[in-house]
């Protein structure tokens, strides 16, 4: 057992409710705090001198009283497994190129998938580390990780194994998925149900057998799969034991109700949702994720989430961080932003990018700082919670602790 401490305020989240709107005043601050660890998981959080009193033999970390705490933050969306970049379409799409002229040109997810396809393992898993280190500078304790850039199944194995292998070299919690259904590849000599059934018949049963992912994503849109396919394919994938999440409405609207339809943890995109599908995520389970640093990245529109809130859906906000259309990975800032185009409070920026987040992924046990949680907690050096979000990115973390050990 240790008691780390003490801090200016502590942010732990623990009364705010999972769905809708929450106003900043709803933040229970403890101001003077301390958290006390036992086995990586929080035994309690309160005043630290009282828990000093409390536990007196108990072994102490000693922190200044200059800084924040609040939960480890959790990305629930991301494709950080990838070979070379695409630098080029970025600057294609800004000098007014289309879509298909630049997948016509070479670009698009295709090229990720050959760049991905002919890098090796060592550089594949160099580069990923590299960028979970990133995120973790940031924050953030708890990353989804998805596959979607091999599209066979040596390749989709391929990713998946080397995002367990770097399980093994972080401390962050890394959530694998599998996004073979991300577009049929260019070298399949078939239907797009034909591949979304090669997906159920070869791909899932291996990752299964290996344990490579629990939960299965698929691209619904017109460029990638279509509404009725697609249902049928998350259906099946239920059937093997998967949970499942959609890449839904980035363009055209009406994939977020079979998300809804389906069960499924988390719809994500969104931006072209219509009015009577956001009441209809309102309703149910499945979270509605804005994924600001794709419409930042693609200088398109940002998923309604005033819109989502006030309907009373679940919203998380996740980077989406992939080579394509959202490259800049850093999550505050992209929040931040959202939070301003879209006139979302602190609190709920900050549940999207914790237990909300944590929600979508299933993962009950972080992303709130309570008794029995994990001890996952981020530090801020400043005296307001606020600013964090004010500051656009530009505040850096201080220090990252993970199961109560300092990461960062
Ligand atoms: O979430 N929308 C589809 N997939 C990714 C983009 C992937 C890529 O362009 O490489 C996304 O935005
Ligand atoms: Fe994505």
């Amino acid at each position: 057992m240790k008691l780390i401490g003490p801090f200016k305020q502590i942010i732990t989240l623990a009364n705010l409710p999972l769905r809708g709107r929450i106003s900043d005043e709803q933040i229970d601050i403890i101001t003077d705090g301390g958290i006390l660890v036992n086995n990586g998981l929080i035994q309690k959080v309160g005043n630290f001198k009282m828990l000093k009193t409390e536990n007196p033999d108990t072994e102490t970390e000693l922190m200044d009283g200059e800084q924040i705490v609040l939960p480890g933050f959790v990305d629930s969306h991301t494709h950080i497994c990838f070979g070379g970049n695409r630098a080029n379409d970025f600057a294609m799409r800004n000098a007014g190129k289309t879509y298909l002229e630049i997948a016509e040109s070479g670009g698009g997810i295709w090229s990720s998938v050959q760049h991905t396809r002919n890098a090796s393992e060592e550089e594949l898993l160099k580069t990923l580390v590299e960028r979970i280190s990133f995120l973790i500078s940031l924050g953030i304790t708890t990353i989804e990780i998805k596959s979607g850039y091999g599209l066979d199944v040596e390749n989709e194995l391929k990713m998946l194994r080397i995002i367990k292998k770097a399980q093994g070299q972080t401390k962050a919690r890394l959530v694998p998925t599998c996004l073979s259904a991300h577009l049929k590849p260019r070298d399949f000599d078939g239907t797009n149900q034909e591949y979304l059934e090669y997906i159920l018949t070869e791909i899932l049963p291996k990752v299964k057998k290996e344990g490579l992912a629990q939960r299965v994503d698929i691209f619904i849109e017109k460029s990638a799969f279509q509404p009725e396919e697609s249902k049928d394919f998350l259906l099946k994938t239920k059937d093997l034991g998967f949970e499942v999440t959609v890449h839904a409405d980035q363009f055209t609207p009406g994939s977020s109700r079979i998300a809804v339809e389906v069960g499924a943890k988390s719809a994500d995109h969104l931006e072209a949702t219509i009015d009577e599908d956001i009441e209809f995520l309102a309703q149910s389970d499945t979270v509605a994720t804005a994924l600001p640093g794709a419409s930042l990245g693609l200088g398109e529109k940002f998923t309604p989430a005033r819109k989502l809130l006030d309907a009373g859906a679940i919203v998380a906000i996740a980077s989406d961080w992939n080579p394509g259309s959202a490259p800049m990975g850093n999550l505050i800032t992209q929040a931040s932003i959202l939070a301003t185009f879209e006139k979302l409070t602190t609190a709920e920026v900050l549940a999207g990018m914790t237990f909300r987040a944590a929600y979508a992924l299933g993962l009950e046990d972080i992303g709130k700082l309570e008794a029995g949680k994990k001890a996952d907690f981020v530090t801020f050096k400043t005296d307001n919670f606020q600013n964090v979000l004010y500051n656009q990115g530009s505040l850096n973390a201080e220090n990252v602790y993970i199961s109560g050990n300092l990461n960062h």
